[in-house]
């Protein structure tokens, strides 16, 4: 069976932000659009959190926000469905899930199938989940960082495109761990979104290659 390859296009993109929290990954890749490190528009920061201050920082930034209240919807696949017919209306080219604190259903995963990134503080495939950083001191690991991947069907288990790994010390607790991951996070993630749009990734089964 021939191995299905994905080649990311080269363009300015049009990004959608998926954010249910604080929004500081958000803020980092619109800092690095702003400042043209990336060829791209943020066209909507979309969130099931109405309060969330990240969308409060996307509308003080003039961006397009939009809120969508889960409860609202009679199914998680209808609520997805919901999401996909707002990004394909403003032709999004890539999602960025940046605290976005829901499981994605097949309904998004299939409609941008290649085209969704999340970020996760932790080196996968160690510590999927959540309080991932406290999970890595618990266990006793050496390093941690940070994932920012493709999302698949399976949480946590997509197409890796940057790592970036930090050490954990003997006093860490999670806040201290938390923000030396942090760092990393908002580096890999808008460099893996600038690679994106100039047409560098490649994915060839759960492989990412980088050109360059
Ligand atoms: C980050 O730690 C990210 O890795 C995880 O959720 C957190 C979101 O933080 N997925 P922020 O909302 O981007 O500040």
């Amino acid at each position: 069976m021939s191995e299905e390859i994905y080649r990311s296009p080269r363009k300015t993109g049009r990004v959608a932000v998926l954010l249910s929290g604080r929004g500081s990954n958000f803020r980092a890749i619109h800092d690095a659009v702003r400042e043209g490190r990336i060829d791209a528009e943020i066209v909507l920061v979309l969130s099931n959190k109405e309060d969330a201050p990240g969308l409060q920082a996307a509308r003080e930034r003039g961006l397009e926000t939009l809120s969508l209240n889960p409860k609202l919807f009679a199914t998680r696949e209808d609520y997805d469905a919901e999401i996909v017919s707002r990004l394909e209306i403003r032709n999004v080219d890539l999602v960025c899930l940046a605290g976005y604190m829901r499981i994605l259903t097949p309904v998004l995963c299939r409609a941008f199938k290649n085209r969704i990134m999340n970020i996760h503080p932790a080196l996968l495939p160690s510590f999927p989940g959540l309080h991932v950083q406290q999970k890595a001191i618990d266990w006793g690991v050496r390093f941690s960082g940070c994932t920012v991947h493709f999302v698949a069907e399976e949480v946590d288990m997509g197409p890796i495109i940057l790592q970036a790994a930090v050490p954990v010390l003997q006093d860490d607790t999670e806040e201290t761990l938390s923000a030396r991951i942090l760092v990393e996070e908002h580096r890999i993630y808008p460099e893996s979104v600038r690679l994106f749009f100039e047409g560098r990734i490649e994915v060839r089964g759960r492989r990412v290659f980088i050109d360059g």
